[in-house]
């Protein structure tokens, strides 16, 4: 057996002089926190390299879910996804909202704009939709039931970074969009994240809600919350921004040989590239039918970790699973069929900049062999 591990993902780490330089600047500078020169430099260089107009950096992804639906006052219930990492859905218990789960697209393991209509009440504010693994939700179809309804739509974009449809970044889609730079994702700040704005009244509000809700000195202007980026985690940015489109063609290359490897085998479904669409590669899910392919998903999962092969159920358990939102009257399995179905056949393969070729194909090896 190879003893070497090889990890589901594994981080962008800036250059360690470059970085060691940078600190130095700030120690220099003794300006740690508080909308430090870096936090303004990462802001800008991340909202030109996003093709958007407004970002505001947080700590990390969580903290701009709880507080895009704090600036637009969202009450009531909220229609979003089962199919998430359980921030998704946590940000709407922690503003006391009722989360309603409506079943995902089987093509995109997104949100399903067909089913969101009938989910809709008298008390629904908003849409919370996933771009998932960074796959496009259907913007323009949620955006018109949203029109016809009066909701909002606030997009966890945690896994979207610089995806783009046609030249545009999909993080302008909706009314506010959330990113998480956590070490695990494309574009890292080891702990950070941020929100998409559009105009600059309510990027102010929403820089006073993350610094406890001041205004200035004296002046409160709402209850906010502290999750302010640091000058390190901001500077550590700026440097693996430099480096982040390597790191995605690397990740494309990586699909590439995927695909390739992987076309031919039953029961081993995953995702090609979508016309148009300038992916990120952050993630590489493959769905496994047993009756075609021979064995369980878990079978296979299990039999990766025995040869140090660690891919990862994401996203398995379902949300809507967890004893903390079982009981809702959306969780049940009848109404999330194509959702609880993925949860079970998914696994994420190994999926970063610094896989060598033999990593891939150890990985495609047992996937082949089953053994
Ligand atoms: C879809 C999704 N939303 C939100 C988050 C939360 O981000 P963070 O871990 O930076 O708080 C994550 C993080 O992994 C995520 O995958």
């Amino acid at each position: 057996m190879n003893n070497k591990i090889i990890t589901v993902t594994s981080p962008l780490l800036p250059n360690l002089k470059e970085f060691e330089s940078l600190l130095s600047d700030i120690w220099d500078s003794r300006w740690i926190t508080n909308n430090g020169h870096f936090h303004t430099k990462l802001e800008s260089a991340l909202a030109e390299y996003l093709k958007v107009p407004y970002i505001s950096l947080f700590t990390n992804g969580t903290l701009p879910l709880i507080t895009a639906l704090q600036a637009l006052h969202i009450t009531g219930e909220v229609i979003t996804t089962p199919y998430s990492f359980i921030a998704t859905t946590h940000a709407l218990w922690w503003n006391g909202i009722k989360p309603v789960f409506v079943d995902i697209d089987p093509e995109t393991g997104n949100l399903d704009p067909q089913k969101i209509e009938a989910a809709i009440t008298p008390t629904t504010t908003a849409i919370m939709p996933v771009h998932v693994y960074g796959q496009p939700c259907r913007i323009n179809e949620i955006q018109e039931i949203a029109d016809k309804y009066g909701l909002k739509v606030i997009y966890d974009a945690a896994h979207a970074f610089g995806v783009e449809i046609k030249g545009e970044s999909i993080l302008n889609a909706g009314d506010l969009s959330t990113l998480s730079f956590h070490a695990t994702k494309v574009f890292n700040t080891i702990e950070g994240g941020a929100m998409i704005i559009k105009d600059e009244k309510t990027k102010k509000r929403i820089d006073y809600l993350k610094n406890f809700g001041f205004a200035n000195e004296t002046e409160v202007v709402a209850p906010g919350i502290n999750s302010k980026m640091d000058e390190i985690r901001s500077a550590y940015g700026l440097l693996n921004l430099q480096q982040v489109d390597k790191a995605i063609e690397s990740r494309h290359q990586t699909a590439i040989k995927y695909r390739k490897a992987l076309a031919n085998i039953k029961g081993v479904k995953f995702w090609n590239d979508t016309p148009g669409v300038k992916h990120n590669y952050s993630y590489f899910p493959i769905f496994i039918n047993v009756n075609e392919y021979g064995i369980t998903r878990d079978e296979l999962y299990f039999k990766m970790k025995e040869h140090n092969v660690f891919g990862r159920r994401y996203f398995y358990p379902l949300i809507s699973s967890f004893s903390t939102y079982r009981g809702l009257p959306s969780a049940g399995k009848d109404n999330l069929p194509i959702a609880y179905k993925m949860a079970e056949e998914v696994i994420c393969l190994p999926m970063h900049h610094s896989l060598t070729e033999e990593d891939v194909n150890r990985v495609i090896s047992i996937i082949i062999k089953k053994s």
